[in-house]
């Protein structure tokens, strides 16, 4: 496969390609930064976050952000935060087949990595929410995940000085600063930074040594198999719609009836088990996988990917190949500093850990 690719290269490329294999840098590539040829349908991970629709980033308001996305108080029971589901030092997930929240509940999906997630076309497995911060809003509400509700989070916020201050600091041209969309917008604006750049971006700026010889035999492969298909853009996926079991419908361990997708979004039959391609930046470290997390072996999620989606039995060979190729999309880790959030007062709701008293809500 690799030699299909350099195959492809020779003409005008044909000589850089040969240097680059004696060690020279590819002179066209290093110039323009722009990706190989055949990598196109890839883009480079920017070194800054995106502008953020409707909501102007600051640093404090990243800070701020920071404190709600790990303080436990936002949830009914004080104990589940963002970081419990989307731990930031397991690479933004919980490891979890699907789920624990409020009460010990076990939920119905495993829970996406927050890394990157600013570049998804929209957020959730089904693309229910738009964006990061009206995602942010669900969880909080979701009965089985923090199980609060808007106005306990408000008068939690409204109750704790500091968040006041900062609230009003970052939003000063507000009447009453501390609101749930404020909450939101505060949520999203950290959570775009957390970014996560790695030795797929120097290869695709132009960097011919960062990948190794083993990982760009996997590389090609993932693009002339066909993965690279539904899995491009900037997350190497996170940017289209597609059936789970294009070809062929994975059994009902792997695709639970009882989910449908995306047809629970539009309320088309056509959208039936349809589901975003997620993102594979990280995905060697974010098991298990799929919408239901029942596969651990990222070998096996492969093979599941070519019979379900190509239809196509990948050998042993090529698996091992891709995931090779896959291992290079971990990328460094945001660093982040654990805050230290101010005390709770008098007036902060207690915390609640039965379930019955949940509200009802939709993540
Ligand atoms: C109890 C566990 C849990 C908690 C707590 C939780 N999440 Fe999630 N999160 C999930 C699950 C599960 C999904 C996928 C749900 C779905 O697609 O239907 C998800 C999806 C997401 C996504 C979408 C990612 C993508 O690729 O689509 C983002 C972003 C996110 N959560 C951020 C947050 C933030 C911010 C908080 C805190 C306000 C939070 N989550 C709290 C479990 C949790
Ligand atoms: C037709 C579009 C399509 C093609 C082609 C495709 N995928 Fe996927 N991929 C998806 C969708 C959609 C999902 C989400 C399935 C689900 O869980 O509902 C997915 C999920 C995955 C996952 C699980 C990721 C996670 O975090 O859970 C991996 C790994 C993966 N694909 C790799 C591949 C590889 C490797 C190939 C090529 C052999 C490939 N895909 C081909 C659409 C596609």
């Amino acid at each position: 496969m690799k030699r299909t690719l350099v195959a492809r290269s020779i003409g005008a490329l044909g000589l850089v390609a040969m240097l680059a294999c004696q060690g020279a840098p590819p002179a066209e590539q290093a110039a323009t930064g722009s990706p190989p040829a055949n990598l196109t349908m890839f883009a480079a991970l920017p070194d800054a976050p995106p502008p953020l629709a409707g909501n102007p980033m600051t640093p404090a308001k990243v800070e701020l952000g920071k404190m709600l996305y790990f303080d436990p108080r936002l949830s009914r029971s004080w104990l589940i935060s963002c970081n419990t589901c989307h731990n930031l030092a397991l690479g933004g997930v919980d490891l979890e087949q699907t789920s624990i929240g409020h009460g010990w509940q076990r939920g119905p999906r495993n829970a996406p990595t927050v890394l990157n997630a600013v570049f998804n076309i929209a957020q959730f497995w089904d693309g229910r929410a738009k964006d990061l911060a009206e995602q942010a809003k669900g969880p909080l509400q979701a009965s089985v995940e923090m199980s609060s509700s808007p106005d306990r989070v408000v008068e939690t916020l409204k109750s704790i000085p500091e968040y006041v201050e900062r609230f009003t600091a970052v939003f000063p041209d507000e009447a009453d600063p501390v609101t749930f969309d404020n909450m939101a917008h505060a949520i999203e604006a950290f959570e775009a930074t957390l970014l996560t750049p790695s030795r797929f971006d120097s290869y695709l700026r132009g960097d011919a040594q960062a990948l190794a010889a083993d990982e760009k035999a996997g590389l090609d492969l993932f693009v002339s198999k066909g993965c690279a298909g539904c899995h491009n853009g900037v997350n190497v996926g996170g940017s289209n719609y597609y059936p789970f079991g294009v070809v062929q419908k994975p059994g009902s361990d792997i695709l639970p009836p009882g989910d449908k997708g995306r047809a629970a979004v539009t309320h088309s039959a056509s959208d039936d088990y349809v589901f975003r391609a997620p993102t594979l930046r990280n995905v060697g470290i974010t098991p298990p996988y799929f919408h239901s997390g029942v596969v651990w072996d990222l070998s096996d999620a492969v093979e599941v990917m070519g019979n379900a989606q190509l239809g196509m039995a990948l050998t042993p060979d090529e698996r091992t190949s891709i995931v090779t190729f896959l291992a290079s999309l971990t990328g460094t880790q945001p660093k982040v500093e654990y805050p230290v959030l101010p005390t709770h007062t008098a007036a902060t709701p207690r915390p609640v850990w039965q379930v019955d008293t949940a509200p009802s809500g939709q993540h």
